[in-house]
């Protein structure tokens, strides 16, 4: 058997060791000696048919009519398209016969895993060189996910709109991958995959840094004669105003809801979130900010003087996960879960129970007993400063005024069960804090001081393991244990630069793992007018049932400042060729 050309033999990028699916990287085939082992099979396809199909192959049509692409297909044929004689529906590789639209695995490097792409097209060019055109999928580390490739599923794969052309005998073997439905989740349902080698159940836009549903994706077949992916307005990344406007002015949430509810972690006085109310409100949705989580008091009060009906927890992001783990398992053992809540306010002490700073509680002789009168507060942690964290309750005591008051844990107060229940219940009613599915949103920049470069012990091998870089982990988990339905991260480049965007991989790993469509991106507010030159990372996250947002396109021309990470800057670059067109489209 003749020695299998690998399909970067097309490229110049053997030595490189990342993997380049970005066919603008790669090189047309190269003209060799013809492999027995590969050729067509059948007649080629009927030449009006194989002209309708694929008209920038062939030359006459070429001058009639530009190469029908969608806008976010990327081929390395742009510039040069490779001219065919003919087209095959079949191709027999040592002695396996492929059909047009089958699944294979494609020769990669000495050393590398194959490449697994989806065959779309068979042809002789007219150097009579024998090509197929392979639409790629990915695998999560040859995404932006990289080497956090681990956390998602490796039967997953991603297809893409990245398609070039290789040599015939590049093909290895047939691949069996399941299109699965992006809303079954694996994990949680514990549904069977039918026996295949992978599935996909997203697209992956390698120019958009985007993982995003398959839409109106049709599984071609051979017979199938003018089917094709079809663009997904979402994965291009941007959108205009025009295209806000024109939604409905109302939106319902799918529960029905006409309030979207909010929850703003590391929300220092409520900046994003509160833009992110106003922008939503543009787009016709009544987004409201439920709750807020900052450790820092003096935030927590400017948040809560201009957001009096917000729930705003004054505590550390790792001790509200461990509260809301909780709360969820009390509103559970009270049989609360699934019962009906009113928007209205049950009488409850509104401002005690939002008061979970750590205070000096009133020393209580261990002798005399007292009788509890109501329960004011909830947290978790060590209110008492005592070194012994857990779950605790904010007691009034019978006969006693608010000095009184003291921090409980909870083992000590089993006797209490009536008082804690309708403690429980009134606060499961007024949503004092959100189970699973009750936050629409979840938005905040988990602060990453590990890798400021200002800190000189920065640990650029294990970025996670920094405590300083904690908070990531912590956020990805609350995501994780509240499952909200979009999901708007922010933070500094610097998580783009540090250790090869070590901590921005990781973020979009975990949401993508999660099953959520996700999106990352750089934006500098200048670009929408403000007096600020510095970039900041955007993630964006939506579950399968949501449309993925897309970024705003600039409205104004910036001179971005700093260095910005050359692979994540596409999407900026893209950003800026969007907001040309649409100036001269509009304004000129
Ligand atoms: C950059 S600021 C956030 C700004 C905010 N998103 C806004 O739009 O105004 C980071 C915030 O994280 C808070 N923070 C830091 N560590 C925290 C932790 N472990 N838990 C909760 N909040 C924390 C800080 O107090 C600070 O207010």
């Amino acid at each position: 058997m003749a020695k299998k050309r690998s399909a970067s033999d097309a490229t110049d990028d053997a030595q490189n060791d990342t993997v380049s699916l970005l066919p603008s990287q790669r090189k047309k085939p190269k003209h060799s000696a013809p492999n027995p082992d590969a050729c067509f099979v059948g007649k080629p396809i009927p030449s009006a048919e194989a002209r309708a199909k694929w008209p920038h192959r062939y030359p006459s049509e070429v001058k009639k009519k530009a190469p029908a692409r969608s806008s976010e297909e990327v081929t390395s044929e742009n510039s040069e398209v490779m001219l065919a004689r003919c087209h095959y529906r079949q191709a027999k590789v040592d002695g396996v016969v492929y059909n047009l639209y089958d699944d294979a695995y494609v020769k990669a490097e000495d050393g590398k895993p194959d490449y697994i792409a989806r065959i779309v097209e068979m042809f002789e060019t007219v150097d009579k060189e024998q090509c197929f055109m392979a639409q790629w999928f990915y695998r999560a580390e040859d995404t932006v996910i990289k080497n956090h490739g681990d956390l998602v599923d490796k039967k997953r794969v991603f297809i893409s709109d990245v398609k070039d052309v290789n040599p015939l005998d590049c093909i290895v073997s047939k691949v069996k991958i399941f299109k699965k439905n992006p809303s079954v989740d694996l994990a949680s349902k514990k549904a069977k995959l039918p026996f295949c080698d992978y599935y996909y159940d997203m697209k992956y836009t390698v120019p958009y840094l985007t993982f995003s549903n398959l839409v109106n994706e049709t599984v071609k077949t051979e017979s199938d004669a003018s089917s094709t992916i079809s663009s997904e307005s979402g994965s291009i990344g941007c959108v205009n105003n025009a295209n806000l406007a024109k939604r409905k002015t109302t939106q319902n949430n799918s529960s029905g809801s006409s309030q979207w509810t909010l929850l703003d972690l590391y929300s220092g006085c409520g900046a994003m979130s509160t833009g992110l109310c106003l922008g939503a409100s543009l787009a016709g949705i009544k987004l409201v900010t439920m709750w807020a989580v900052d450790i820092n008091a003096h935030a927590c009060k400017s948040l809560k003087l201009n957001h009096p009906e917000t729930h705003v927890r004054n505590e550390p992001a790792e001790d509200f996960l461990n509260l809301i783990k909780a709360w969820a398992k009390l509103c559970e053992e009270f049989a609360l879960l699934g019962s009906e809540r009113s928007d209205s306010d049950p009488d409850m002490d509104e401002d005690e129970n939002e008061a979970v700073q750590k205070e000096e509680s009133g020393n209580q002789s261990d002798l005399e007993e007292f009788e509890v009168e109501k329960l004011l507060a909830v947290c978790y942690g060590d209110p008492n400063g005592v070194k012994k964290p857990g779950l605790y309750f904010k007691v009034r005591w019978l006969g006693y005024d608010s000095s009184y008051d003291t921090w409980e844990p909870i083992d000590g107060l089993s006797d209490c069960k009536e008082v804690m229940k309708d403690f429980v219940t009134k606060g499961y009613k007024k949503r004092l804090l959100p189970l699973p599915g009750d936050a629409n949103f979840i938005c905040g920049g988990p602060p990453c001081q590990g890798v400021s470069g200002f800190n000189r012990f920065r640990n650029a091998e294990a970025p996670l393991e920094d405590t300083k870089n904690k908070q990531l982990l912590v956020y990805m988990d609350i995501i994780d244990f509240l499952k909200p339905k979009y999901v708007l991260m922010e933070n500094v480049v610097d998580i783009l630069k540090f250790s090869g965007g070590y901590l921005g991989r990781y973020a979009i790993g975990r949401l993508v793992a999660m099953n959520y469509q996700a999106r990352m991106g750089m934006m500098a507010a200048g670009s929408y007018g403000l007096p600020q030159f510095r970039m900041r990372v955007f993630l964006w996250g939506a579950r399968p049932t949501e449309q993925l947002p897309p970024y705003p396109l600039p409205t104004h021309e910036v001179v971005s400042r700093g260095f910005v990470p050359t692979e994540f800057e596409v999407r900026t670059n893209r950003l800026r060729q969007y907001f040309s067109i649409f100036l001269k489209k509009h304004c000129l």
